[in-house]
């Protein structure tokens, strides 16, 4: 795989100052800039200006030069801009608009979270309190996991994700959507069927299930309407979730325990129907999901973020 991890987006929003507090109440650590880090990818966000709320750019990382090389001359090949400058390829995806940066950047290592003892029938690890529960350290996010968006053409968007930069397929939600990676996580980027181009959420990688709902419960302690859906655990790529909202309309997940697909691993996609392409268990996911309620305002465009 050419790539290896997605290294950051900038997410446009018609008030930043709101959608910036709100990002940093989620864990992340604000700078200059309007860029916002995780603990261990470094600066993954940054938060612009724009008209109406939308992902703007997408950030890439490459091991080298030959690699955006190659990604060059398969993005030529589908008819996509290319600006190749030394470590450093910029392009645009067909159909929402939003550039591609995609850089050479080193692997990213993270310091592996201990492991965490539990109990279970004939099994006991831990004597004591499960150290999820005596935690006081607000959650901050170790790194950003994937981006999904929603497209009205999803076979071009589809391509030049596959064709242009050299994502996987990892699994099918029927034919309204396709989990692809460009690293070992199972989803770095999901492109979803929609009526209009629009950014559905953001998702970073928390310690553990614990840690989804500790940053959960904080988040949502004073601002209930934050809340959109969890705690749960999907289907394609197996991870805990918990769902919120920023004041713009995007949705923030923190996630934990994704499924690993080693690069030379064997994978087998699969066509999810119905509900498991949404989760495995949980809460049945609210219509607002799928539908954020702004859609529509999103497709005449006089959404006004109230
Ligand atoms: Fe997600």
């Amino acid at each position: 795989m050419p790539l290896h991890r997605v290294s950051h987006l900038t997410m446009g929003v018609p008030d930043v100052a709101s959608t910036s507090a709100y990002y940093t109440d989620f864990g992340l650590g604000p700078g200059a800039d309007g860029k916002f880090s995780t603990r261990d990818g470094g600066e993954q966000l940054k938060i612009v200006p724009a008209p109406r709320r939308q992902l703007r750019e997408l950030g890439l990382a490459a091991d080298d030069e030959d690699d955006l090389a190659r990604m060059a001359a398969a993005l030529r090949e589908l008819g996509a801009p290319v600006d190749l400058d030394g470590d450093t390829l910029l392009s645009r995806e067909p159909v929402a608009g939003f550039t591609v940066r995609a850089r050479v950047l080193p692997r990213l290592e993270q310091e592996p979270t201990p492991a965490t003892p539990y109990n279970g029938p004939g099994r006991q690890e831990r004597s004591g309190r499960a150290p999820g529960v005596t935690r006081t350290a607000p959650v901050r996010p170790r790194r950003l996991g994937h981006v999904v968006v929603g497209t009205v053409d999803l076979s071009a968007t589809m391509r030049f994700f596959i064709d242009g930069l050299g994502f996987r397929v990892s699994d099918y939600i029927g034919d309204k959507g396709a989990f692809m990676r460009c690293s070992t996580d199972h989803h770095n980027f999901l492109a979803m069927a929609a009526p209009v181009n629009y950014l559905h959420h953001t998702s970073w990688q928390v310690d553990d299930i614990d840690d989804v709902g500790r940053g959960a419960q904080a988040m949502l302690q004073g601002n209930p309407e934050r809340h959109v859906w969890g705690l749960g655990r999907h289907h394609a790529g197996s991870n805990f979730f918990w769902y919120l909202k920023d004041p713009a309309g995007n949705f923030s997940e923190y996630f934990s325990d994704m499924d690993c697909i080693p690069e030379d691993g064997v994978w087998e996609p699969e066509v999810l129907e119905g509900a498991r392409g949404l989760f495995n268990w949980g809460p049945p996911p609210p219509p607002s999901f799928l539908e954020p309620e702004d859609l529509a305002g999103l497709m005449t465009g006089t959404h006004s973020n109230g």
